[in-house]
């Protein structure tokens, strides 16, 4: 064969081996409003730059008549392509061969591009559209996800890993994406779950459908396991490249700088946003936003642990991550869940060299019965791990309430915060006026003539002493006490001034960290 003849023939095995598992398995595919495995590569990567590898690999399978079968590509479609003119790796589950399940061969396609990813220092994606560990293949099939897992840990903090749901997501393979940085799911199309309805049924009798058992709202709202949420896989393709202009490529990299651009002042209008009683809630997205480029903010878990906001942004061009009590949901309290979804963030802006910018308004942790016997303790002892550990810039404001411990564990100097700031608005105290007159002036508010007068009185003596910033600044546990329109330009020069950082944890191989 010559030239010619040759290059027929590879472009006839090409032509077979893209078509994955054929047209009919295609087209169920679609009416299910889900796009094929190479359709969602070329969706998210930049036009005209994805090289597949692998095309040609075949699958591993001996048993049960697995060797009288071609699996195309063996049901995975790998390769490097670019983002924004930055080059990543990607892989892409094709559900239409073999339900994308994950063979030797499979898994080995996925091993060899994580391995290149973490090589060259990019970011990896994995789109998950998989009935889980391919059964004929046994023990070999639950070999190759102990080695992706394997990779996945190697990889975190290294590299930005994202995981997006397209499918069916189930057993084993779910630990994949809780292993990585950021997970995508699309409305009605993400499943993710350990055991699925009919071994639940089985073993306990209880009967629930796979979307109320692990669809994506449930993974946005109340497992946390998600973080971006879509209604439409085009959607999620956006999400993800958003994302990409927030975050560096890698960890000895910084984000991407953009030209400055101011807020959009006329509708967020940072003295108009928090009302003048201070117990009224207020949405404090409009005060990310008064401060932000543009008024831009790439919220992350926005239906997930509601009372804590977190985020990127960018201020004068630079990405910041902000963590922001949310007072217009449980009065912004830290509870488990919230502490967990600040903690994790926390350490991914520190890990990828983003500094943090942190905006108090709490009145604590969350008391109650629920949350002790949750373990508020242990939980909320990662947000004070986070912080102390980070050594990226870390910028705060207190913008109201800063009682007790949600003081302490919202960035304060204590925990190495490089700047502290307060509005003329803070009160930072052991505990809110009404508690604590309640405690130490208990004997005279009970043996005074009018109670209810005494306490009022009480109250308000406490308020003038300690419900200020004043105190705390006079100790020098914060910087400054500006105007709420001034905190652009603290946040600017605090960001410029720490753009040199150097600081370093002691020596150890690791800490031990309240998982
Ligand atoms: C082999 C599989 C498969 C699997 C699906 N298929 N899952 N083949 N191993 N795990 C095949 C089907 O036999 C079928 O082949 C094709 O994929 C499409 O599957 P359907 O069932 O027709 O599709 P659908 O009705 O959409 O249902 C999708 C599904 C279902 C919900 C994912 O296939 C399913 O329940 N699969 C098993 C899920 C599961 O229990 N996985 C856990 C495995 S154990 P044909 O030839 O008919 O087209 C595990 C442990 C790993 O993952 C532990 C790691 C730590």
């Amino acid at each position: 064969m010559g030239l010619k003849q040759k290059t027929a023939d590879l472009k006839k095995r090409m032509r077979e081996a893209v078509k994955g598992g054929g047209s009919k398995a295609i087209e169920k595919q679609k009416a299910i409003g889900k796009k094929t495995a190479r359709e969602r590569i070329l969706s998210i990567l930049d036009p005209k730059s994805f090289h597949e590898n692998d095309l040609f690999v075949e699958h591993a399978g001996r048993d049960f008549d697995m060797d009288k079968k071609y699996l195309p590509g063996d049901g995975v479609v790998t390769g490097t392509g670019t983002i924004n003119g930055h080059p990543v790796c990607i892989y892409a589950q094709d559900f239409t061969v073999a339900g994308g399940s994950l063979g030797w061969a499979h898994a080995k396609k996925i091993i060899k591009i994580m391995d290149h990813a973490l090589k060259m220092k990019v970011p990896i994606i994995g789109i998950n559209d998989s009935g889980g560990a391919r059964i004929q293949e046994g023990v070999n099939a639950l070999a190759g996800y102990g080695e992706i897992f394997y990779r996945n840990t190697l990889s975190s903090g290294v590299i930005p890993q994202i995981s997006v749901i397209l499918g069916p997501c189930a057993g084993g393979a779910v630990y994949s994406p809780a292993l990585t940085d950021f997970v995508f799911v699309v409305d009605k199309v993400s499943k993710m779950f350990i055991t699925g309805p009919e071994v639940i049924k089985t073993v306990l009798g209880e009967e629930i459908s796979m979307e109320e058992l692990g669809g994506a709202r449930v993974h946005s709202e109340i497992t946390g396991n998600s973080h971006f949420f879509a209604l439409s896989e085009e959607e999620c393709f956006g999400q993800i490249k958003e994302l990409f202009s927030y975050i560096p490529w890698n960890n000895e990299k910084k984000a991407e700088n953009f030209p400055k651009k101011p807020p959009r002042a006329r509708q967020f209008n940072i003295d108009e946003i928090m009302p003048a009683d201070p117990r009224q809630p207020y949405d404090v997205r409009d005060v990310i936003r008064s401060i932000t480029d543009d008024s831009e903010f790439f919220e992350i878990q926005e239906l997930f642990a509601a009372n804590i906001v977190i985020g990127f942004a960018r201020i004068a061009g630079q990405t910041a991550g902000f963590i922001a009590n949310q007072p217009l949901v449980m009065a912004g309290v830290l509870d488990v869940d919230s502490s967990d979804k600040a903690a994790r963030f926390i350490r991914y802006c520190d890990a990828f060299n983003i500094p943090l910018v942190t905006l108090v308004d709490l009145p604590g942790y969350l008391p109650g019965i629920d949350q002790e016997h949750a373990g508020v303790i242990r939980h909320g002892a990662k947000v004070l791990y986070a912080y102390s550990e980070a050594t990226v810039p870390k910028i705060t404001v207190i913008m109201r309430k800063a009682y007790g411990g949600g003081y302490i564990a919202m960035c304060s100097h204590h925990l190495r915060a490089d700047f502290v700031c307060a509005w003329p608005t803070a009160e930072i105290a052991v505990m809110g006026p009404e508690g604590a007159a309640n405690i130490i002036f208990r004997n005279e508010i009970k043996n005074a003539e009018n109670p209810d007068e005494m306490r009022k009185q009480k109250i308000k003596e406490y308020k003038s002493k300690f419900a200020n910033p004043y105190v705390a600044a006079a100790y020098g546990y914060i910087d400054a006490v500006i105007e709420p329109k001034e905190t652009r330009s603290f946040l600017v020069h605090s960001l410029d001034v720490s753009s040199l950082k150097v600081d370093r944890m002691p020596k150890k191989k690791h800490g031990i960290p309240p998982f």
